[in-house]
């Protein structure tokens, strides 16, 4: 086929604190890579558990809630959509999050019958 089909199809899979994530799509937007998905999720990285105490009882904290963002790019650099939400979901602190990036297969839009990077 044609040398459209060599473009590589990304997931960029990143998770943020929930207050970033306005300036996370902020930054997605003024890179040309609006499109996402985003879901709540609890998750922990590297950090020990936590204890406190709550009316007597000790809890442990080891699961925080952040947000999983999820976007699938053809034509943009998956490093530069990596590079725009660390910048945007940064702020020093423990928990800031992470980014992945995974080999996306294939890709099908629904309405027009497109396949590969044209349907991203
Ligand atoms: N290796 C991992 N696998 C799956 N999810 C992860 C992984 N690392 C981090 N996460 C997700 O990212 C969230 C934020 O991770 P976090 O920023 O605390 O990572 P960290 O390695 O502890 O870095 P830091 O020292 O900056 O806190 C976690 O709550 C979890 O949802
Ligand atoms: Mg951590």
């Amino acid at each position: 086929m044609s040398d459209a089909d060599d473009r590589e199809i990304k997931l960029v899979m990143a998770f943020v604190r929930p207050d970033k994530l306005s300036d996370v799509k902020q930054a997605l937007a003024e890179i040309g890579a609006p499109s996402l998905t985003v879901t709540n999720v609890s998750g922990r990285g590297s950090q020990p558990a936590k204890k406190g105490q709550w009316r007597g009882e000790e809890y442990t904290v080891d699961l925080h809630q952040k947000v999983k963002v999820e976007c699938v790019v053809a034509d943009i650099p998956a490093d530069d959509v990596v590079e725009a939400i660390g910048e945007a979901a940064h702020t020093g602190e423990k928990g800031d999050g992470k980014v992945f990036v995974l080999p996306v297969e294939s890709a099908y839009q629904i309405r027009t019958g497109k396949t590969g990077p044209d349907a991203v």
